[in-house]
């Protein structure tokens, strides 16, 4: 069912990783403002021309772009850039998902009840993600499982599980949500998280918040159009994109209650960076009834999230290289992944031996991190914008076929797409380039 399809793509480390992280280095309420603003204006809107354009034109993202322009046009680029983005992306999400892989086996081990608080889950998480092997061997295993469901196809079989994986991830985020709240200080998280200060809003922070909506919404590379791809003609596009919003959107805002409150309890410090939930919900499940059994099936669970998410990042270069250039699906995976899993490795070690390698402020891996989700979503999503807005003829038409709005509905929508979502990018990336003084 493409609901859970495009569910399971863009519910994964994003919420429940990124999230929190991008938000605890970003004044918190004020980063959570400006990116419900970026989903509900920006996200939103572009989902649905992304699943459009992959119901039109049933191809991957290069071939749609071609199959809907004059011949000789530079528009197939824009697909191009969405594989170069699911490389990079795929390459530090794999580590991270290598690390929530190794968390499972640390839960049932019993190693969170030597986990105290921050400080002692932060020591164990440095040494074990600062170790050159151990998460080097969990990105490993976590690429061939990408491999092995993308070449069986057995993606159809896995999103069935999403319909009971899903609401099972929500139910120990709720019930994470419940302990942490309970916790002595956690009143200080909650602050944290819904009181803006709005003098922490800037350029940056906002370029991140777009940068985040783009990146948890799955959209700027191509993956919506991929799943879009196989859909039928009458299924509705609109309501399956808001429902996807709007769950995305919930599981990382319970990722933030169930984060933050226990943060401060425990003793943290919310800009840790994307070392934070793993040095905060040890502790909480250490303070859990049964909490070794829910450190697993948290940890199992948030792993196959990402799993489900990563198939659609590898599912773009794969989908292009089968369409495009003739290549065996096989072949297409395994280069695909081969050289996703080199770029991990640097990615990988940036958190031990090439931690004090950081030019420009940034190691290897937040490098990957950042520009692929500030500067390459977003510049996809720009030009999917502009695609829609003004050179796709039929946007309209396609707009209607499976719904029955009323016509203002689609009217708003085209209006968006032409001239709110891209000015605001545009006015973004300005801002950034120093071009609008301000900050
Ligand atoms: N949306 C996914 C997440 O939040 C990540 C992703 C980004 C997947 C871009 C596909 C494309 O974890």
């Amino acid at each position: 069912m493409f609901i859970l399809a495009a569910a399971g793509s863009a519910i994964g480390l994003g919420n429940i990783w990124k999230y929190p992280y991008i938000a605890g280095e970003n004044g918190g309420a004020a980063f959570t403002l400006v990116y419900l603003g970026c989903v509900a204006v920006i996200g939103l809107p572009l989902i649905i021309c992304e699943i459009l354009v992959g119901r039109v034109t049933q191809k991957d993202p290069v071939g749609a772009f071609r199959t809907l322009n004059p011949p000789k046009s530079y528009w197939p680029l824009a697909g191009v850039l969405g594989v170069v983005s699911g490389f990079v992306i795929l390459s530090f999400y794999s580590v991270v998902a290598g690390w929530s892989l190794a968390y499972i086996f640390k839960a049932i081990d019993g190693q969170f009840a030597t986990f105290t608080d921050s400080t002692i889950a932060g020591a164990a998480f440095a040494k074990f993600s600062g170790d050159p092997w151990q998460p080097l061997f969990w990105h490993t295993i976590f690429m061939l499982m990408c491999v092995g469901v993308v070449i069986k196809g057995i993606k159809s079989g896995l999103e069935r599980w999403n319909k009971i994986l899903m609401p099972a991830l929500v139910i120990i985020l709720l019930g994470l949500v419940i302990r942490s709240l309970s916790l002595p200080g956690a009143g200080a998280g909650v602050a944290f998280l819904w009181q803006p200060d709005f003098s922490k809003i800037t350029w940056e922070v906002v370029l991140l918040a777009l940068g985040h909506a783009c990146f948890t919404l799955s959209i700027g590379m191509g993956a919506m159009i991929t799943y879009g791809s196989y859909l039928n003609k009458h299924e509705n596009v609109i309501k399956d994109s808001v429902v996807v919003a709007v769950l995305d959107t919930a599981v990382a805002l319970l990722a933030g209650m169930a984060i933050f409150p226990a943060v401060f309890a425990t003793g943290g410090e919310p800009a840790r960076g994307p070392s934070l939930i793993f040095e905060t919900l040890p502790v909480v499940f250490n303070h859990m009834p049964a909490g070794a059994l829910v450190g697993f099936f948290f940890f199992l669970f948030l792993s196959i999230a990402a799993l489900t998410s990563a198939i659609s990042l590898l599912e773009v270069p794969v989908a292009y290289l089968v369409d495009e250039k003739k290549i065996s699906r096989a072949m297409a995976t395994l280069g695909s992944a081969g050289l996703i899993w080199l770029l991990g490795i640097p990615c990988s070690l940036s958190m031990g031996s090439l931690k004090d390698f950081h030019p420009g402020g940034r190691t290897f891996f937040d490098w990957m991190d950042y520009i692929s989700s500030n500067y390459f979503l977003p510049m996809g999503v720009l030009l999917m914008a502009i695609f829609v807005g003004w050179r796709w003829k039929d946007a309209i038409k396609e707009f209607n076929v499976g719904t029955k709005l009323p016509s203002g509905v689609g009217t708003t929508w085209i209006t968006v797409v032409k001239w709110v979502a891209p000015l605001l990018i545009i006015l973004v990336f300005l801002a950034q380039l120093g071009i609008l003084s301000g900050d």
